[in-house]
């Protein structure tokens, strides 16, 4: 009924990335602020409320204090139930809310800051990892590289623009191709690295350009070697890829490539690849488990 994002971009941009003691502030200070936005634009009152949904992680540790505290503040005041949801969870049920009739058993990609993930989904509530990096994950790799390409924060969707205006083939990099279902960036984030170093001082823009979109497309053609050899391996009628990069405008593109006529692909909207709060209330939803009055941490798909 109400889906508000704050921002803390303008907060962070002046230090490169994520600041973890800025962020976690700035949670408690905006959060009551944001409940009353959205009260108001949901037209609700807090006795309409079921259910209380709150990310326990993976995240950032002081960040969520502050959410749990909140969660289990109101929860309290309200004499309502509150639930802790799975971060990664949220992403993929996040496809839920573009395409309601999405079911289980179903194949996901999570792409976000942190992770890179293949997991199976056989039904609401269960998870089984399949394949994930061994070291950055594809959202790190997009915002280091943006970085030494001299964008600003934030970095992936500013190399998204960027390699809009590029040509992969002028500048081309490897592509990371590991054995089974396991990803790596940072052998890539190498190669840009020399690339420009030995570039020197003619890299000018349209070199940048050439590079981002070559970083882009290494990134995102191994992203989906994996995805497709998961689905060949075990057939599935749908396959959901969500996360912060999943907003991307070639991974997007090309995963509609890869999937057609294989299965039903699900992207959410843009909007909803990055971390939103519409993601954890529809997790919770489907949650068999929900309900439950304790809020535990989680560092991975527990
Ligand atoms: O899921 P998310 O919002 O937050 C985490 O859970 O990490 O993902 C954020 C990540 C960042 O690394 C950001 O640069 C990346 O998603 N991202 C993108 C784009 N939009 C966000 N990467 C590439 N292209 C984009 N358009
Ligand atoms: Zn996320």
């Amino acid at each position: 009924m109400a889906n508000l994002i704050h921002s803390q971009v303008d907060l962070h941009k002046d230090f490169g990335g994520v600041v973890p003691e800025l962020a976690a502030r700035d949670h408690l200070e905006r959060l009551p602020h944001l409940l009353d936005l959205a009260f108001k634009g949901a037209g609700g009152a807090a006795n309409d409320v079921d259910l209380i949904a709150v990310t326990r992680g993976p995240g950032l540790a002081g960040c969520l204090l502050v959410g749990v505290g909140v969660a289990e503040g109101l929860s309290a005041s309200w004499s309502v139930p509150v639930t802790g949801v799975n971060h990664l969870w949220g992403h993929i049920y996040a496809a839920m809310l573009t395409r309601p009739d999405l079911e289980p058993p179903l194949l996901g990609l999570v792409v976000s800051g942190a992770h890179s993930d293949l997991v199976s989904m056989p039904e609401h509530g269960r998870f089984e990892v399949i394949g994930r990096t061994r070291d950055d994950a594809a959202g790190e790799a997009f915002d280091k590289a943006a970085r030494m390409l001299g964008l600003g924060y934030p970095g992936g969707p500013a190399l998204d623009r960027l390699a809009r205006t590029g040509d992969p083939r002028r500048q081309p990099l490897p592509k990371p191709s590991l054995p089974g279902l396991e990803y790596s960036f940072s052998g890539l984030k190498t190669a840009l690295l020399y690339r420009l170093r030995d570039l020197g001082d003619s890299a000018g823009p349209q070199e940048k350009a050439d590079l981002a979109a070559a970083f882009e497309q290494s990134v995102v053609e191994s992203l989906l070697e994996k995805l497709d050899v998961a689905l060949s391996r075990s057939p599935v009628s749908d396959v959901v890829v969500a996360g912060g990069v999943a907003a991307n405008t070639l991974l997007r593109r090309r995963a509609a490539e890869v999937v057609a006529g294989r299965a039903r692909l699900t992207m959410p909207s843009p909007e909803l690849c990055t971390d939103n709060a519409a993601m954890i209330a529809v997790a919770a939803y489907h949650d068999p488990a929900r309900r439950s009055t304790t809020v535990e941490p989680s560092l991975g798909w527990d």
